[in-house]
């Protein structure tokens, strides 16, 4: 089991008082699993994808990645999970502009001691970056620039790749080729996939799907 969640609740807090988003939220990932997380704008799914991430903490239940229960690891250990086990894909690529194509690419790698040349030229020409290396990514294309945060993303050997609307920002016929690439990339690895999508067709090209309505799952 790559992601667990248990019973997990969370809420905000606005200027009326608590809001739930998340009420009762459980399901499982498979090793090489992939799944599409659907639901209306503000239902919380990108809420729950920075909870598996572990970039947010769940107000209850309980949530294991690779086994570890995040609810229970320190900030030391979670950081280092976090580096050694998830990538993160948004909607906005999120590159860093002051370092090239090549830079960007390594940098999560690097991050968690794992550089792998071999691994990475792989990546890269799976994704048509070849010719793209020395640029920054400014010169670079929306669909470019997130080929590149997959690329960042996959590089690093990651068990669990979340994805949040990652071809939201892209043309049609973009979105698709940018997809099948990242589709055929988490394959070869073995990563296990979350994509946040509101299309479609999109969602039916993962393993499973998955609707967040009402703080539940269905
Ligand atoms: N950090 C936050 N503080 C307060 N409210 C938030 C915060 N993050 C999300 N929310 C609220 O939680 C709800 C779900 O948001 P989100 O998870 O972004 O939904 P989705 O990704 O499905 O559009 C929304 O009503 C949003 O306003
Ligand atoms: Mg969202």
């Amino acid at each position: 089991m790559v992601l667990r969640f248990e019973a997990v609740q969370k809420s905000f807090r606005d200027s009326e008082g608590s809001v739930p988003v998340l009420r009762d939220v459980s399901f499982d990932l498979e090793a090489g699993q992939t799944l599409a997380l659907q639901g209306e704008s503000g239902s919380g799914k990108s809420t729950l994808l920075h909870i598996a991430g572990a970039l947010e903490d769940a107000d209850a239940g309980h949530v294991w990645v690779s086994g570890k229960d995040l609810t229970t690891l320190d900030d030391r250990a979670r950081a280092v999970l976090r580096r050694t086990d998830i990538a993160l894909v948004f909607q906005q690529f999120n590159l860093i502009p002051s370092l090239t194509v090549a830079a960007n690419i390594e940098f999560q790698a690097a991050l968690s001691g794992r550089v792998d040349p071999v691994h990475i030229d792989r990546i890269v020409a799976a994704l048509g970056l070849s010719d793209q290396l020395k640029k920054y990514p400014e010169a670079l294309s929306g669909g470019q620039q997130q080929r590149v945060a997959i690329a960042r993303a996959i590089a690093a050997k990651p068990k669990l790749l979340l994805a949040d609307e990652p071809t939201g920002n892209l043309d049609e016929a973009t979105a698709e080729d940018v997809l099948t690439q990242m589709l055929n990339l988490v394959s070869q690895t073995g990563a296990t996939l979350m994509v946040v999508t509101h299309s479609p067709i999109i969602a039916a090209r993962m393993d499973r799907q998955l609707h967040l309505h009402g703080g539940c799952l269905t």
